[in-house]
């Protein structure tokens, strides 16, 4: 037998419903904020995640799916959707359109990572991304749209880590206090921060190890990095914040895995989850459309891991599939079973949901099949009823049955206002 793959899941019939539904949820409410969808290609060059994530991030340089393609061109999955959104809005001109470009995306992502509880090889996100401005009014609606979204759903325990990691001029400043900080304490770090020492010295910030932690407690603060138009920019985020009722806890140790950020970072965690407790997470990244060969345009966005919303979706409590069925048919004898098959017919042409048997089973298994379904009506036709016109109509919601003449039954229905 072949089976999936490690790390990839299938979405069966009885999960998929909560796929649409958060789907419809999504749609709904992107289009209160006014951002409009926008779809992009599975796979890219891989030259635009090396170049727009960084080589030395754990998604360019151990986790993405790349290829070489018919022996020429390097190609990878997407492992994220903030790069394929900027080189499409440069592709197109969509900053031709209006001074802010607002859009929102949920797709289908590929990273190789030890797959454990909301960790997989094939994951979904769903994200925005508002390019074109600098200002910290964007940074706070953005930040509004994830919290308040999850809000929305019911999830609740939610914690909105916020950070600012300043602009670049800010970074190479930190970077090199935080590596005199630590060089002394060279031998004390692990292997992985020790090479992240050389390479990417803010992701130490992001480890896990106790001892560590507790050494990049005394470590110099980014915040203390800030120039005063960083630090500006993001009381005005915090301030915007307070006035929209966001809580959020301010974590200066928080940096992200992505190095296009600048300025505004920010994590929305739930205590719902496992270890891998990040909901969404997100940042200003204001030069990243520039980096990727556009016009210098200020940006930020968000993405948020549409299996980890469903797991914490599931901690509060299974919700019910609602019936996919208005009316089932029972069809007793040949002659009312080829005319149950053109009353479906029409009722479904009418946009009834309707069901019937497909197997030719007993009147019995015909019923209890009618029960499953969920439907708020059966409909029973025996070759009796059929040469009188006539079928029996039972309405589940009080068990009453009748016998109404079949041209009858498109008002009955209509009364019945399913
Ligand atoms: P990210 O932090 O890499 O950011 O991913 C965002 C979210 O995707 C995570 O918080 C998590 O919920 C989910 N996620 C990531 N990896 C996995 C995985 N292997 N399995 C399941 N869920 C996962 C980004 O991707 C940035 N592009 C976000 C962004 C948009 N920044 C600005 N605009």
């Amino acid at each position: 037998m072949i089976r999936s793959l490690k790390g990839t899941y299938d979405i069966l019939p009885d999960e998929s419903w909560r796929w649409q539904t958060l789907e419809a949820q999504l749609h709904d409410f992107m289009s209160i904020y006014g951002y409009k969808e926008i779809r992009t290609p599975a796979f890219e060059k891989t030259e635009l995640f090396s170049r727009g994530v960084g080589e030395e991030t754990d998604i360019v340089s151990k986790e993405m799916y790349t290829w070489l393609d018919g022996g020429k061109t390097n190609l990878t999955l997407k492992p994220e959707l903030t790069a394929p959104v900027v080189r499409s809005y440069i592709q197109h001109n969509l900053g031709a359109l209006s001074p802010v470009t607002k859009l929102y995306y949920m797709d289908a992502l590929f990273r190789r990572e030890r797959p454990q509880k909301g960790r997989q090889r094939q994951f979904h996100q769903f994200g925005v991304e508002a390019l074109g401005t600098p200002f910290p009014e964007a940074d706070a609606e953005v930040i509004a749209i994830a919290y308040e979204f999850m809000i929305s759903l019911g999830i609740t325990n939610l914690k909105l880590k916020l950070n600012s990691i300043g602009s670049g001029q800010c970074r190479t400043a930190y970077k090199d206090a935080l590596k005199e900080y630590l060089s002394p304490h060279i031998q004390e770090l692990s292997e992985t921060s020790r090479l992240r020492f050389e390479t990417n010295p803010l992701r130490i910030l992001d480890t896990k190890i106790e001892h560590e932690i507790e050494l990049l407690g005394k470590a110099p603060d980014i915040l203390g990095f800030l120039t005063a138009d960083d630090e500006t920019h993001f009381s005005e985020v915090r301030e915007l914040l307070d006035g929209m009722k966001i809580p959020y806890v301010l974590d200066k140790r928080m940096v992200r895995g992505l190095d296009y950020y600048t300025r505004t970072t920010f994590e929305i965690t739930s205590s719902a989850l496992g270890s891998q407790d990040a909901l969404c997470g997100g940042g200003r990244y204001d030069k990243l459309v520039e980096t990727l060969g556009g016009k210098s345009t200020p940006a930020v966005g968000f993405a948020a891991g549409v299996e980890r919303l469903l797991i914490a979706l599931d901690e509060i409590g299974k919700t019910e599939e609602p019936s996919k069925t208005d009316i089932y048919f029972v069809g007793l004898g040949d002659q009312a079973r080829k005319a149950g098959i053109k009353l479906v017919h029409d009722l479904r042409k009418q946009g009834y949901k309707s069901n019937y048997d497909l197997v030719r089973r007993s009147m019995k298994a015909q019923m209890r099949e009618s029960n499953k379904s969920g439907a708020r009506i059966v409909l029973i036709l025996g070759d009796q009823e059929l040469e009188n016109n006539q079928i029996q109509i039972k309405d589940l919601e009080n068990s009453q049955q009748m016998t109404i003449n079949l041209d009858e039954l498109k008002n009955h229905l209509y009364k019945l206002e399913l």
